[in-house]
This record gives structure tokens, sequence and C-alpha cells, in this order.
């Protein structure tokens, strides 16, 4: 039976840490540009409470997201053990394109995709590379529409990368600005032949709420008056993404479970885009409660947001890559494990993919 196939992983981690600390001389406004009258220290405290966040990396000054999104392309195809010249596409999940560091401004053109492909040196015009925009749910999506390019018969070996570097595009003055980070993770994705049982995607499922839920995250000025008045920054109305992800989040995932005929105690852990610890923690104990289990098991949920933040697309390409090559030593996935990677964002989009490992 033909299955959709992840042979290869790859990621890009960047050095420059950022530390909870290193926010403590920043002054930070409200939406109105009035200044929080709290200290620093103690809005980083409860920052770090709410959302489980210590660090996050930053790129170094010098690199743009598409030079990590090729770090992590070249792992996975070393790592799949392909031949870069077989691929049928690259696909780059990603939100703002290039952000030139102190530009503020997105580069798509030419698309992030299409400058991995230089960087990597693949010549054959047959490999299309074209760049995916659904909000941190990006990756997740590129593998559910590859799966369907497969299933379609237009394609049977892609490199699947989600890569952002959200540092560029943070109102430092706005203490959301805390939760974003830079990173790329990335997959080659095969159509082959797999066993009755064998390694696959076994389903998907995705949703857009973009009716009241459109801005809830979108861009906004700086909400320092004495910013320049043309750039715009990634904006969120926290509390009500929050609700919105616990409304919404375990329905999607129950969904996709429903379509892999799977159970949830079936699954062996489930990787969910890492934005706020509780509010992950909330989801999958909700995912739990539909199926008439009052606690979801210990260790099902992997987490980097301590130390990587949220890094967007990313995030659940480095997870799984991180858990598979033992970098999480709490967590193991073997093969035959059946894994859920779930992940919500900017549309307001969702979406998750049930994986035979
Ligand atoms: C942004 C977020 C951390 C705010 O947390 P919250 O608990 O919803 O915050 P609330 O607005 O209810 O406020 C609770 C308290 O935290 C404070 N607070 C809110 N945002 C904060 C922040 N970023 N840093 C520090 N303190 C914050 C509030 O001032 C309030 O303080 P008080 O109790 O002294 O009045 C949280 O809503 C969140 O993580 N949302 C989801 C974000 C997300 O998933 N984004 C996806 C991006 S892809």
């Amino acid at each position: 039976m033909l299955s959709s196939v992840i042979t290869g992983t790859g990621i890009c981690i960047p050095e420059t840490i950022q530390l909870n600390q290193d926010f403590e001389q920043h002054k930070f406004f409200d939406e109105k540009g009035l200044p929080l009258t709290d200290p620093a220290k103690s809005i980083i405290d409860k920052f770090r409470k709410i959302t489980g966040i210590n660090e996050r990396r930053y790129a170094p000054t010098d690199i743009n997201t598409s030079d990590i999104a090729a770090v992590a392309g070249r792992q996975a195809l070393l790592n799949s053990g392909i031949d870069p010249e077989t691929l049928d596409q690259i696909v780059v999940a990603h939100n703002f394109g290039d952000v030139a560091y102190g530009s503020i401004q997105s580069q798509n053109v030419p698309t992030l995709a299409s400058r991995v492909k230089h960087i990597l040196g693949i010549l054959r015009p047959e490999c299309i590379a074209y760049d995916v925009l659904v909000g941190c749910p990006g990756w997740v999506h590129s593998l559910i529409q590859s799966h369907a390019w497969f299933k379609a018969g237009m394609a049977k070996k892609v490199l699947l990368i989600g890569a952002e570097t959200l540092s560029r595009v943070i109102d430092t003055s706005d203490r959301d600005s805390m939760i974003f980070a830079d990173g790329a993770g990335a997959c080659v994705l095969e159509y082959k032949n797999s066993p009755q049982g064998g390694p696959g995607i076994l389903g998907t499922s995705a949703q857009t709420h973009s009716a009241g839920e459109v801005d809830y995250i979108d861009m906004g000025k700086s909400y320092r008056s004495d910013d320049d008045n043309a750039a715009l920054y990634i904006k969120m109305k926290g509390r009500k993404v929050y609700e919105y992800a616990l409304k919404h989040v375990p329905f999607a995932m129950k969904s996709c479970l429903d379509q892999a005929g799977i159970d949830i105690r079936q699954v062996r852990k489930i990787l969910i885009h890492q934005a706020n610890e509780k509010m992950d923690e909330e989801i999958v104990k909700r995912l739990y409660g539909l199926y008439g289990v009052s606690e979801a098991p210990s260790g099902i949920m992997p987490m980097s947001i301590q130390w990587l933040g949220n890094s967007s697309v990313a995030t659940i390409p480095t997870l799984y890559h991180l858990v598979l090559q033992g970098e999480m030593t709490e967590h193991e996935i073997k093969e035959g494990d059946i894994v859920l990677f779930a992940s919500v964002g900017a549309g307001m989009n969702i979406n998750a993919v049930c994986y035979r490992v």
C-alpha cells in the first residue's frame, strides 16, 4: 500500500539565547500606549508563570529565515538518504518571509522555497519550490497538502520546512513579544510502499475560523508612541486566542483521529504547537475528556516551550526531530508508534495530522 512517510527530519535551533532576564531593561506599554506601571521584573515573572517560557532562541543578525530553513532542510535530506535532485517539491511554511535584521520588511520575492532550493544547489526545474502561509499551522498544513498531492499522483518526494524569525517582527514594547522565537524544522515526506500497519499519514483535519476571529492575531503598530508610524508588528489578542484554542482545538484533534480510525488510547505522543504551556495542557486534557478519560497520561505531550518559546511553524517539526533523535530524554518515539501533530494560529487556523512512525 502506498503511504505518505516521513523519511528524514532536520532542525536549526539558532544559537543566540534570549533569556527572560534579558527583557528586564525593556519598557513595556499597553495597547493605548500607556507605560505599564509594574516593574519589568514582575511583568516577566508573571509572563513565565502564565506561559511556562524561560528562554527562547533568536537568529544571529547576519542570518535570515531562508538560511535557517536551508540548514534544517539539508539535515532532513541527509537523514532521509535521498538524492536531493529526486525531489519533486520544496515547500517552506512561514509567515513573514526573509526579514533583514533591523529592517521590519518582509521579503517574499522570490519565495523562501526558491531561496532554499538555490542555497541547497538543487537544479532540476521539475522540482517546484513554493511557500505556504497558514499562520503557525503552516508546516502541518504542508504535510496535509503534500499528502493530497501524493494521492493525486502529482508528486512522490517533497522537502517540507517550517521556518520563522519572529524576533524581527515583534514590538519589544509589547509584553506579548516575549512569547515569540526563531527556528526552523524540516522533514522529507515520500509516497512509498508501506506494509499494513507500517508508517504513514493515517488521517488529517483542518479548519479556518475567520469571522469574528480574523484579527485575533494580526499586524499592528508599536505600543510606543515614538516608534516609526509606518512599521507594523505581530500582535495578538492573547486571551481570545487562548479561549478560541481551548474551544476548538480538541475537536479538530478528535476529528483527525476519527478520520484515521484511531482511538486516543492508541496515541503514543501528542506534538502540539507550543505557545503557552498551560493552554496546551488544558487542550490535551479536554481532548481526553471527549473520550471520557479524565486525565491525560503523563508524558504524552513533549514540551519545548520552556527553552524554545513559540517558534511558530518550526515548532512541531523541531519537536518531532528532537524526540526521534533521543534529544528529549524523558520522551521516546519508536517505529510503529502513533503520534498526533496539532497546531493553531493566525487565520484563525487549526489543523492536525495523525501519523504512524
Ligand atoms: C498572552 C497570554 C500569555 C496572556 O495570558 P492570560 O492569562 O490570557 O492573560 P490575561 O489577559 O487574562 O491577564 C492575566 C494577567 O496576566 C497579565 N498578562 C497578560 N499578558 C501578559 C504577558 N504577555 N506578560 C506578562 N503578564 C501578562 C495581565 O496583566 C493580568 O495580570 P493581573 O492578574 O495582575 O491583572 C495568553 O493569553 C496566551 O498565551 N494566549 C495564547 C497565545 C497563543 O496561543 N498564541 C498563538 C500564537 S501562534
